[in-house]
């Protein structure tokens, strides 16, 4: 009984430490007419820095998401309708699906294997790669890979997947969860790893871990992730500690990448949702993926870290939209085909090209560093889907995501090898 009594008051504990979102709504903004998108360019670029805008809109017909509290909504809304801005809620209460989400996980901590057909927490992760590690059958080499410790301790895990694997072998890349709140990445990546270990018999999957050795680091962020888990459901930055008197932590771990480092669109304040550190390569995680990539990169044909969300698949330049870099026909194409690849599974669009053009300026971001730094040319930073739920996207969705994502990234790897010449 007391035993009871305590747990259930620890569980309350931890429940009210929590950040909490009740009553938040999330507002899509849906320009129909260039008009539209003018006036909702003008009200983003006004309001951006104190309102928390999820998404931009990329043109006319797609949309902008924006999450305000039930004491700024009154006005906003105003705001909005003066200036001429059509919007309206798609989330009535972001505290329902956070609770949702929360309430279902904990009963699922810590117990193997892990579900994967829902979010999962960092430390079963790990364990499951290493069991996914020793259980590789039928001709399939399997490696894991501790590749160093985040800030705050936790073991970042790559997982390496190929048949006849060698340092010399054609690799890829692929990490995720670089940004805290984006789950649908994680769990994206270990749809990807799941395929390649438990149904590499299928001819299509068979073919991409003959041609390549895949490296896969599902979580690059750990720190980040675990405290949306147990604090901050909209966490983003990793939780380094960044200003003693504002008591500010964590940053943004794709402004951290030391090509072009500092640059526009990665601010200077730590309290900010895209502090660039205090120096290029200051957060101990970006370190750790710099330092396992860095002596491969000639063995790595693509570099892809995922996000979500927004449905692009984009290229290099983040850090510019001045120029396009010099290889950017074949990266386009190679995009392209990713595209149409994922559209042909569940219908669904994305977009290819170049983040800085596309969506805005950002610098310090780990793909222009795997293609400004490292030389490997198709460096590719996806957006993946919300389906109308922005970060919040419901377990439902990881299956169909990942399934589409999985057919688009091995689309990718055969177009790198005919276009590369990597058969002859
Ligand atoms: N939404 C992503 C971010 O803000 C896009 C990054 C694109 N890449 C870049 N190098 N800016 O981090
Ligand atoms: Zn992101």
């Amino acid at each position: 009984m007391w035993k009871i009594a305590f747990l259930f008051l620890s569980v309350a504990a931890v429940l009210a430490e929590r950040k909490r979102y009740d009553g938040h709504k999330l507002l899509r903004i849906t320009p129909t007419t260039q008009e539209d998108l003018d006036a909702a360019t003008k009200f983003i670029d006004q309001r951006q820095s104190e309102l928390d805008f999820w998404k931009l809109p990329r043109g006319v017909s797609d949309n902008a998401d924006l999450r305000v509290s039930p004491e700024e909504y009154d006005t906003v809304a105003e705001q909005l309708r003066a200036a001429g801005v059509n919007f309206n809620v798609i989330q009535e209460n972001l505290q329902d699906r956070i609770d949702e989400d929360y309430e279902r996980l904990s009963n699922k901590a810590g117990k193997q294997p892990i579900d994967l057909e829902d979010f999962n927490r960092h430390g079963d992760i790990n364990t499951w790669l290493t069991n996914q590690a020793a259980s590789c059958t039928g001709g399939v080499q399997c490696t894991t890979y501790d590749i160093g410790n985040s800030y705050e301790g936790r073991t970042m895990r790559v997982i390496r997947i190929g048949i006849n694997s060698s340092d010399q072998k054609p690799a890829i890349w692929v990490d995720a969860g670089i940004h805290a709140r984006e789950w649908i990445s994680p769990s994206t990546a270990i749809y990807f790893i799941n395929q390649l270990i438990n149904n590499a018999a299928d001819a299509t999957v068979r073919q991409v871990l003959e041609r390549f050795d895949w490296f896969i680091l599902p979580l690059h962020n750990p720190d980040g992730y675990e405290y949306t888990h147990t604090n901050e459901r909209l966490w983003r930055k990793t939780r380094t500690p960044t200003d003693p008197v504002w008591d500010c932590y964590g940053a943004d771990p794709n402004r951290n990448f030391g090509y072009q480092w500092g640059g526009d669109g990665a601010s200077p304040e730590p309290c900010s949702d895209t502090y660039r550190g205090d120096s290029a390569f200051s957060e101990p995680c970006a370190q750790r993926v710099r330092d396992f990539v860095t002596p491969r990169a000639n063995q790595f044909r693509a570099f892809v870290t995922m996000h979500s969300y927004g449905q692009w698949w984009f290229t290099p330049w983040g850090y510019t939209a001045n120029e396009v870099p010099r290889d950017y026909d074949d990266q386009a194409a190679v995009g392209e085909v990713v595209a149409d690849a994922i559209f042909a599974v569940n219908g669904r669009s994305y977009t290819v090209g170049p983040s800085s053009i596309l969506l805005y300026v950002a610098s310090g971001g780990s793909d222009d560093w795997s293609y400004g730094s490292l030389g490997i040319k198709y460096s590719y930073c996806p957006e993946l889907p919300d389906e109308g739920f922005g970060f919040e996207i419901p377990r439902e969705y990881i299956t169909p995501v990942g399934r589409e994502t999985f057919e688009g990234i091995k689309a990718m790897a055969n177009e790198i090898w005919t276009r590369e010449g990597l058969g002859s």
